[in-house]
């Protein structure tokens, strides 16, 4: 199957795989042939890239789901639906939490089981670093924010060399961590342009009621709640609720802080159009450079992160287009790539620029 962007999207391609809505629900089933209709649907829907499957194969082997997805899909959308479940059994305001009424919790274990999955899942695989184009690419919000920040801190967790404890108890840290936000209002929230100074002050309460919420809840470690809290605290003690500096901002907070800082960078969000991920890799060394987040850190991420994942189209300096099929974990920096009917050839051009070191890399244009 190939990436492809939507604005080049011709009629009569073959999906590779479903397109979901926010809801989870299926919009376009795998194996959908592509009208006009269906592409300008995908437009309306602002959906950047999709799957189509390859018509003539090069010889080159065929990606699987697995190894493009970061978590299977079947993890995905258990952890999307239980953060549903979970978010409207507490969705009433005033609610007491420490009361018996266990019909009122969050469901602690459901959320603990799907944490464990996606621990053991990251803890399991290798070969993360060339798997960002998923990631960066799932297109919703709060839901697969979630689950996002949660896979995001995991590899940064990975990096730092954690074991399965400690992983644990940042990943429900990570997917908790903006669980304070059930308590603004949805017009704030989704709102569309900037927020006025009142407005901020409301959304930044966000943190303060994710510790309420957590603090006291049965089966939940209590790190979950300091890591709701401290999230949008900044090293240089720009940040909220407290304005506390690096020294006094939990590890796993300053985790989850890049981790929440890139998901939101890397996604469409309502209040701001997408900007490129190498975009973010100069605004994360900005923040390295202002003391905003934590230096260290985000080396180990920056670390983690392929600069041509795989599916990006770049510009050769050879005066062409091409897009990224494959990337060594030795020589991220020169990926194997392919180019479309460059000067009149009629076949497909499969390029290894670690051999090819007279051409280089100009341009990420996607
Ligand atoms: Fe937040």
């Amino acid at each position: 199957m190939e990436l492809v962007k939507v604005d080049n999207l011709e009629s009569g391609k073959v999906l590779a795989k479903p397109i979901y809505g926010a809801d989870q629900s299926i919009l376009l089933k795998k194996g959908t042939e592509l009208t006009p209709k269906y592409i300008n649907h995908l437009k309306r829907l602002k959906i950047r890239t999709i799957y189509i499957k390859e018509v003539d194969n090069d010889g080159f082997k065929e990606l699987s789901e697995d190894e493009i997805e970061v978590l299977p899909k079947n993890i995905k959308q258990k952890a999307t639906s239980t953060v549903k479940e979970a978010l409207k059994k507490i969705d009433v305001p005033e609610q007491s939490y420490t009361n018996d009424d266990s019909d009122n919790y969050i469901e602690a274990d459901k959320i603990l089981n799907i944490v464990d999955d996606i621990v053991t899942e990251i803890i399991n695989r290798d070969d993360l670093f060339v798997k960002f184009k998923d990631v960066m690419s799932i297109e919703d919000e709060l839901f697969f924010h979630l689950t996002n920040v949660t896979v995001l801190s995991l590899i940064m967790g990975k990096s730092l060399g954690y074991d399965e404890e400690r992983m644990k108890l940042l990943a429900i840290g990570a997917f908790l961590h903006d669980i304070g936000k059930i308590k603004i209002a949805p017009e704030i929230l989704n709102k569309h342009g900037r927020l006025t100074d009142e407005e901020f002050e409301i959304v930044k309460q966000h943190a303060i009621y994710g510790y309420e919420i957590l603090k006291d809840m049965p089966n939940i470690p209590d790190i979950s709640a300091r890591i709701a809290y401290e999230h949008h605290e900044r090293c240089d003690g720009s940040g909220y609720p407290k304005g506390i500096t690096q020294r006094y901002i939990h590890e796993f907070s300053r985790i989850v802080a890049i981790a929440d800082v890139f998901d939101a960078m890397t996604n469409d969000r309502v209040y701001r159009t997408r900007i490129q991920v190498n975009e973010v890799i100069e605004y994360l060394y900005t923040t390295v450079s202002q003391n905003q987040l934590d230096a260290e850190l985000i080396k180990t991420f920056l670390d983690f992160l392929a600069p041509y994942p795989i599916g990006s189209t770049v510009k050769l300096s050879i005066g062409c287009e091409a897009v990224v099929i494959d990337v060594k974990k030795d020589n991220k920096l020169r990926p194997i790539v392919k180019v479309s009917r460059f000067k009149g050839l009629d076949e497909d051009l499969t390029i290894d620029l670690s051999k090819r070191l007279n051409i280089s890399i100009e341009q990420v244009l996607d």
